[in-house]
């Protein structure tokens, strides 16, 4: 099975959190790492495991990096049945919009079809927990249960 990693960021936690997990599974799995503003949503394949990472910004909103790929998600609403993913989030509880994001993208991905695995990973910037060592701690908990 072929994983593929997409995140979407801001200001770059959420794409240092795809290469680890990236290189994490690539021990095990053939796994390629993708900008979500890079990645076309017809490659979207259930063929795949997709691992999405996304981070929050402005009041709760998707980061500059994963609108494109939305906005895609919205506008031709691909039929995503079949294709199984995890999602893991970047934000901080500072914010009553804590980790919005990520749940964001997993919404729309299971609205079109798509099937969630295991809980949604996060990262609280508050925490002073390193992003990478809490998004590998979970990956090795979800990839247990493929
Ligand atoms: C201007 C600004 C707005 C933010 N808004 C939120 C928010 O609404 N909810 C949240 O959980 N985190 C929020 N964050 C925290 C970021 O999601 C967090 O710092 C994250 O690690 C950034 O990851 P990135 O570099 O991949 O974009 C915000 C950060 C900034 C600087």
């Amino acid at each position: 099975m072929k994983m593929i990693v997409l995140y979407g960021t801001e200001t770059g936690n959420a794409e240092m959190v795809a290469e680890d997990i990236g290189d994490a599974l690539g021990n095990d799995y053939e796994a390629s790492v993708h900008d979500m503003s890079r990645f076309d949503a017809s490659q979207l394949s259930p063929d795949h495991f997709h691992v999405i990472v996304c981070s929050t910004y402005g009041d709760g909103e998707l980061p500059n990096s994963a609108q494109p790929f939305y906005s895609a998600l919205e506008q031709r609403r691909p039929d995503l049945s079949g294709l199984r993913f995890a999602a893991f989030g970047l934000g901080d509880s500072f914010y009553a919009t804590y980790n919005n994001g990520s749940q964001i993208i997993a919404d729309k991905l299971r609205e079109l079809g798509a099937e969630q695995v295991g809980e949604r990973g996060l990262h609280d910037a508050s925490s002073g927990e390193l992003p990478g060592d809490v998004a590998l701690a979970w990956a090795k908990q979800i990839l247990g249960t493929l």
